[in-house]
This record gives C-alpha cells, structure tokens and sequence, in this order.
C-alpha cells in the first residue's frame, strides 16, 4: 500500500496528543466486512484506537447498496452525528462503500449533509489514508465522486477479529448484471487476486493459528477468467487444490459461487477435498425461468435443481441460498415456482429479500403492479416453508458425528460452547477452554431449529 507509509508516521504523531478513537459502522455483506478489517487495520497503524459508539472520533460508515433500507439507515445515523459536530466535538466523518459510487447519493450529501468530512468510493482505499490525514490535520473536507477504478488493494494490514476463522477476498467485482442488481455498477468489472498474494495470505494465516478460512468474491466461480498469458487456465478448482495443500487449514468456505458457473470440475474438486466445508452457498434469486430469464441470471428451473440434486448427492452436503420475492409483476404461479424449488432441495438456510428497486437497473424500469402487501405475504409464505421443512433436514443429523471449530463460550450458559459444523449449523456442547480454536468431532443429539446440541466424542 503505496500511501500507507507516508501518511502513518505523520497521523501516529498527531494521536500521541489527540488519541483519537474510531468506530466502523459496516452494512450489506461479507466483502464489506472484510473491507472494514482493512480499514480498521489501516487506522490502527496510524495510531487511531477502536472505540465505543459513543466515545469516538472519527466515524467510518462502510456503506451498501444493494437494497434500499441501507440508505436510509446510513441518513438517520448522520444526523445524530450532525448533533456532536454542533457542540463542537471532536468527530469526523468518513463515508466509503457502494453507496458512495451513486451519483445521487453523493449528491445528497453535497446538499444536506455538509458536514460529513470524507466520501471515497469502493476502490479507493489507497488514499484513505492521505485524504483522512489532510481532513483532520488541515480541515480539508474531500466530497467526490470517485470512479471505479481497477485497482486491487494488495498488503493492507488487516485487522481481523477472530482467531481461528478469516476472510480473504479472490476476486474483485462482477461482470453479470443481474438486471435487480447494483453491484456491477459500483463495484466495477471482475479482477481477480493473483494466486500468488492469495496463497501468501492464506499461508501466513495458517501461521498465526487460523484454522478456517473464507474465500470472498461476488462470483467466485467466475475467478481466473480475467487472467492471461501464464496464469491464462488457472481457475477457481485450482485455486482451492493449491489451498487444501497448505498445512494449518482445516476448513475452506467460499461465496458466493453462481449457479451458471457450477461446473462439473468444481462439484468433483469438492467432493475429493477432506477442507472444504460441506456447505454450498448457492443463490436461486427465483425458481421461475422467466423470471430468471428477466433476472438476466442465465439459467433455467432445471438447470439450477440439476446443480443443486448433483451437490447433494455429496455425503452431508448442506446448500443455502438467496432468495428475492416479488420481482417486477412476479405472478403467483411464477412464485410457485420458487416455493416449489424450495420444496425440492430442502435448503438449510436461506436469506430471503423483497425485490428493492435500485436506481440505475434494467429492472428498476420494469412495470411492477405486484402490491407491497403482496410482496410481503409471498416472503412470510417462504419464510413458512422453509422454518416447515428445517426440523426434518436437522433430524437427518442426530446421532450422526461431525467436525465442528469450537468458537468459545456460548452466550447463555457459561457451562456450554459454540462452534459450527463443516455444514455452517451452529452446535451447542460441553467442552473447556482449552478447546477453544480446535476442531473436534461432535455427536449430535438434538435439534432446535436454529441450533443443534451433541456430545464431544
Ligand atoms: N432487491 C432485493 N434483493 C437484492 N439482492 C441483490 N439486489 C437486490 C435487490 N435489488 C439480494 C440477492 C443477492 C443478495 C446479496 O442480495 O439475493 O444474492
Ligand atoms: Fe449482483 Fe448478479 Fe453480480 Fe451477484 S452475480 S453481484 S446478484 S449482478
């Protein structure tokens, strides 16, 4: 990181006197999170410490944009800020993320929120650290509209939380537009991470103890297509068999893959691989193929049921997924359709959504005379559905063992610990602290809806 260096010593200088603390507000998904632990990591070696909501001085909104209630989410906090700005406390104000790269947004801020102090867009953590410096040190306030640049942040010191589990991003961007989707247009085309500087990370995890690791990207089956001359071939499947190699890793997730992209290749390097989790994140958006086809999401009804019937066919395997409700003029027999695919795979998790216009989509131009009553009824029939089928697919695991990371000390019983199954389910156990950040094998005994309890064999 190019700027860090220049900035840092300068920064750490002004907090020996000013000691100023930070607070990250993150929204939307994993690759925000993961954005957050750079910046929290890139504040702290400038001598910034993380503070209390309350406490801090420099506020850092890491934004989203994929549905709309983030919006308003992100103005409510900002004029509860305003109020500490006024009594002229110390507090600045920094907005990056999705929803920076919205020209609208942008000029929301320009007229009503003055007093914000930075807005950088989603690839400009480069210069995060020089135009904070120049905010704080010089009252230089920086509201602009940043492109989408192709840049790729490499060596950022990141900050992770977590012992034993991290996140590391492979591939930058996307190149599908979904037609409900804002994320091409904000976070640009598809760049993916060398092997080489993933590798070097995941390695250097291993080092430090961490057993779990997370592979981030928008598609991540879609990693390597952008590569040519030597790298040219290698792809996603290769990538995983070069992690598995690595000593110290016990479990590798990823996500999200699309469905279009789930090649026979990768279910067989799934299959072979004694690391990667049996759990499949993949997104149906709608089991209608027209609405799909409208979603712009390039495959049928049958097409995706054939993907997700071949990964069950996996010993264990659990699938989640995303699921949006009401789509432009979705009719009941389309939505069906949805319930229908839901019936048949039997997904252990699902993330369900009301279709959000967002400015700027093909979609957001669609007629739409499906009521939001509607809309609502259709999310809390899926919701039913799936709370209806979840008993019978967590049934399926009693008396049966599984590797589980024991996390730490359950929430509500000091005498229980959590930790989750290769399957992402979260299961309740006895154990002892020394446990904690080993994987062990547990025997299920039973099922809670949310939660499984075992034994430790
Ligand atoms: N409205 C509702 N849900 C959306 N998602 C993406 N865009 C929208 C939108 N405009 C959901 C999709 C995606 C998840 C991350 O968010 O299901 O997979
Ligand atoms: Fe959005 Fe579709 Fe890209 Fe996912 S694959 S980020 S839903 S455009």
């Amino acid at each position: 990181m190019r700027y860090i260096n220049n900035y840092k010593d300068k920064m750490q200088t002004y907090n020996k006197e000013h000691k100023l603390k930070y607070y990250i507000d993150t929204m939307g998904c994993q690759m925000n999170e993961n954005d957050s632990l750079k910046y929290a990591g890139i504040l702290e070696s400038m001598g910034f410490e993380k503070g209390t909501e309350e406490e801090s001085n420099l506020y850092l909104f890491n934004t989203c944009c994929v549905r709309e209630n983030a919006e308003n989410t992100l103005f409510g906090r900002l004029g509860m800020l305003k109020k500490r700005k006024i009594n002229n406390e110390e507090v600045y104000i920094a907005i990056v993320g999705c929803m920076t790269q919205q020209e609208h947004i942008l000029n929301k801020i320009k007229e009503s929120y003055r007093f914000v102090d930075i807005v950088l867009g989603t690839s400009c953590m480069s210069i995060f650290p020089e135009k904070l410096y120049n905010a704080i040190v010089y009252n230089k306030k920086k509201l602009e509209f940043i492109d989408v640049s192709n840049s790729m942040e490499e060596e950022v010191p990141i900050k992770y939380e977590d012992k034993y589990k991290a996140s590391v991003s492979i591939i930058y961007g996307c190149n599908n537009f979904c037609t409900y989707c804002i994320v091409p247009y904000v976070r640009g085309r598809e760049r993916s991470r060398k092997p080489e500087d993933i590798l070097a990370d995941i390695n250097r995890l291993a080092k430090d103890g961490y057993k779990e690791i997370m592979l981030l990207g928008q598609n991540v089956n879609s990693y390597g297509n952008d590569f040519k001359d030597e790298l040219n071939g290698y792809n996603f499947p290769k990538l995983l068999q070069d992690i598995e190699k690595i000593e110290g890793i016990e479990i590798i997730r990823f996500m999200s893959p699309h469905p279009k992209d789930f090649k026979d290749d990768l279910i067989e390097v799934i299959k072979s691989s004694k690391k990667i989790a049996r759990q499949i994140h993949l997104p149906l958006q709608s089991g209608n193929t027209n609405i799909l086809k409208k979603m712009n999401r390039k495959y049928t009804k049958e097409q995706f049921l054939d993907v997700a019937m071949k990964l069950k066919k996996i010993p264990d395997v659990s699938i989640s997924t995303d699921i949006i409700v009401g789509f432009p003029n979705e009719t009941e027999e389309e939505f069906l359709d949805t319930l229908d695919v839901v019936s048949k795979v039997k997904f252990d998790q699902i993330y369900m959504f009301i279709y959000s216009p967002r400015e700027g989509t093909v979609a957001a131009k669609m007629e739409d005379h499906v009521t939001y009553e509607e809309k609502v009824n259709r999310l809390e029939r899926l919701k039913k559905l799936y709370e209806d089928i979840l008993p019978s697919i967590n049934k399926e695991m009693i008396g049966k063992t599984y590797k589980v990371l024991v996390e730490g000390k359950s929430k509500n019983n000091d005498l229980l610990y959590t930790g989750r199954s290769s399957q992402n389910k979260v299961v309740i156990f006895e154990a002892n602290d020394s446990l904690i950040g080993k994987v062990v094998d547990i025997k299920i005994d039973s099922e809670h809806l949310w939660y499984l309890k075992g034994t430790i064999v």
